[in-house]
């Protein structure tokens, strides 16, 4: 491996670099990680809200499993989202923090506290794959920009999303489709 000289730098990026205030982004590009974390964090509000809705409200033979799992994932969820809106702060822009923004920003619809345990799971994996694809979604154009912070940062929202949504569909019993085909193999 070649040893890193600084004759190998890309004069054009340490123009650049020097041409913003300070961590080598444009403010347009700032502008638009601050706007990409601010879904992020509008993403992960509406879902610790809606892990709480089911963790309150879950009724039915899996309770204990549901109620403590989702207890753990909403506890994580509190601290992360400190620090994505902490992350907003740091790179120059006001971080929201109303429920009508977050409704604005998100796509995570409410809970629905009548539903019955394996749709409340349900509804919890489909959103943390959303939150997911938020995230990557930010991450990517973060990488984009060497915004590394906010990109590390955002990888490991995905990894976290993308874990919960598995644990939880590990407590499903078994989905309709599955059972729909076990049922026709046993007949034949
Ligand atoms: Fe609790």
């Amino acid at each position: 491996m070649q040893p890193f000289t600084l004759e190998k730098l890309d004069l054009k990026s340490v123009k650049a670099f020097k041409a913003s205030d300070g961590n080598g982004m444009t403010s347009n590009h700032k502008k638009t990680i601050a706007v990409g974390l601010s879904q992020v964090l509008a993403d992960s509000y509406k879902m610790l809200l809606k892990i709480q809705n089911y963790h309150w409200n879950v009724v039915g033979g899996k309770f204990f499993m549901v109620h403590k799992m989702t207890e753990e994932q909403y506890n994580e969820l509190f601290k992360a989202i400190d620090e994505i809106a902490e992350r907003v702060r740091a790179i120059g822009y006001l971080t929201p923090a109303t429920f009508a923004e977050f409704d604005k920003l998100s796509t995570i619809k409410d809970g629905d506290m009548q539903l019955g345990e394996d749709e409340m799971l349900a509804d919890l994996v489909a959103s943390h794959i959303a939150v997911a694809h938020t995230a990557k979604a930010v991450a990517l154009k973060a990488d984009e920009y060497h915004d590394l912070a906010t990109a590390d940062l955002l990888t490991k929202r995905i990894g976290v999303h993308e874990k919960s949504a598995w644990l939880l569909q590990s407590l499903v019993t078994e989905q309709p489709a599955a059972k729909a085909k076990s049922r026709a193999h046993k007949a034949a």
